[in-house]
């Protein structure tokens, strides 16, 4: 089973396993991290699912679509490597990736 690596709002860093074929924001949720609301469900509608990808994974997760774009404009902590987690795609391609919650608009 394929390994993400979470950092919350803390800072604390936490490795976790999730089944190929979830978003990486199920696998987030699906391990108890709260902090990550996932409020539309996976919709992308929401933008409470909100991670900055650790520079190393970022040309391997490749950037957002024009939608999730959209909805990521709405946050004050945008960056380059913002990304929606439920639009992520996990599998053992991404093993190992890191991924950090951001901070809540
Ligand atoms: S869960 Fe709502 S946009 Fe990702």
């Amino acid at each position: 089973m394929p390994q993400l690596i979470v950092v919350d709002r803390k800072g604390n860093e936490r490795t976790v396993s999730g089944d190929s074929g979830l978003s990486v924001m199920e696998v987030i949720r699906d391990n108890g991290f709260d902090e990550l609301l996932a409020l539309c469900g996976g919709c992308c509608s929401c933008a409470t699912c909100h991670v900055h990808v650790d520079d190393a994974w970022v040309a391997k997760v490749g950037g957002p679509t024009e939608d999730e774009s959209d909805l990521l404009d709405s946050s004050d902590f945008r960056q380059d490597n913002s990304r929606l987690s439920c639009q992520i795609g996990f599998s053992d391609e991404l093993d190992g990736l890191k991924v950090t919650i951001a901070p809540e608009d």
